[in-house]
């Protein structure tokens, strides 16, 4: 058991539904074994700064309900560089925290993983990114919300698309990994998905529309922003107008929409659960790891593997799509 005497929990990268459930767990569960918590704010950036406050049980009251993050985030290029490490380790050090806990995506442990090789403070990570994109952990805290709301606005585009006779290109985020455009695609029928793992969505598309079934009324597309075989929905859209100028297109871009709005119940409960796994970790010597979730059960995952990109597309999924939207 490694003596822990004051955890620092930050939020950094993009923001995901279920970060503030995250942090709550954190929080009360040091409580529950007598460690003291310090809110850092603006991540890596509120770190260099010394944006530190102090977290008791009554700071993440409320919170479990609500998008966003509390301790605020941001993307922090000054970290990236050893004068700004090293200003962020006299910050801790002053501070008087011990152990860190970071919560965000990539960036965010890739971060972590050379702070925690350069200076003695153990460190662990937990998968808060809507994308998905992690090694170690089934589902990452906001990815089940963000594709909840994709699912509920391309509903409510297909209403107007079968209104109107239309072709629809919808844009999801996902700026590496087309992981919220394939569930999505699946769970909103839609007739073709782009994404950056598979390089033929667009001949495809363009061979569904030419020799598939004609008396659709509406027609849904989803391309993950990331897909730069073709380089978004606009291009997307003009491509498919230049080549079908009888279809009529429409694109939408749904946005950060996908990062906000209240946490689904799974992201609580993933949130919840990994964030007491996370400050239990620390307190059995755990360091430079990612705590997620596989099979249900928490599993741990050195910082260098968990960014090594996610799991990869299962190509049966993308069948699926194709198969289903006959
Ligand atoms: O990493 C999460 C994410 O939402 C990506 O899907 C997206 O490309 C990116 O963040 C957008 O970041 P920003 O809000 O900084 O433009």
């Amino acid at each position: 058991m490694t003596q822990i005497k004051n955890i620092g929990v930050f939020t950094s990268g993009g923001d995901a539904p279920g970060m503030n459930a995250a942090i709550r767990a954190v929080v009360r569960t040091a409580m529950y074994y007598g460690i003291e918590v310090t809110g850092i704010r603006r991540g890596y950036d509120g770190m260099g700064k010394g944006e530190f406050v102090t977290m008791n049980r009554k700071s993440v009251s409320n919170i479990i309900q609500r998008g966003g993050t509390i301790l605020k985030t941001a993307r922090c290029d000054n970290f990236r560089t050893p004068e700004g490490r090293k200003n962020a380790y006299e910050q801790l050090l002053k501070h008087k925290v011990d152990a860190l806990v970071a919560i965000g995506g990539d960036g965010t442990f890739t971060g972590a993983k050379v702070f925690g090789n350069e200076y003695d403070i153990p460190v662990v990570g937990l998968p808060g990114t809507i994308d998905n994109d992690l090694v170690g952990t089934d589902f990452t805290i906001g990815y089940d919300t963000a594709i909840n709301t994709v699912v509920d606005a391309v509903d409510k585009i297909r209403d107007t698309a079968e209104s109107h006779d239309r072709l629809f290109i919808v844009e999801v985020m996902g700026r590496d990994s087309g992981l919220i455009a394939l569930r999505t695609g699946i769970a909103t029928g839609a007739e073709a998905i782009l994404i950056p793992e598979s390089k033929t969505g667009l001949e495809g598309l363009f061979n569904r529309l030419e020799f598939g079934r004609k008396d659709k009324t509406s027609r849904i597309v989803i391309v993950a922003e990331g897909d730069d075989t073709v380089g978004g929905a606009f291009e997307v859209g003009r491509l498919v107008q230049e080549k079908f100028p009888n279809y009529d297109t429409r694109i939408s871009i749904l946005g950060h929409i996908q990062r906000g709005g209240a946490p689904s119940c799974m992201d609580r409960v993933l949130a919840s659960r990994v964030g007491a796994a996370a400050v239990e970790a620390l307190r059995d010597g755990h360091r430079n790891e990612m705590i997620g979730l596989i099979n249900g059960e928490i599993a741990y995952t050195p910082f260098e593997h968990a960014i090594k990109h996610h799991q990869g597309i299962d190509p049966n999924m993308i069948k699926l799509v194709e198969m289903l939207s006959m």
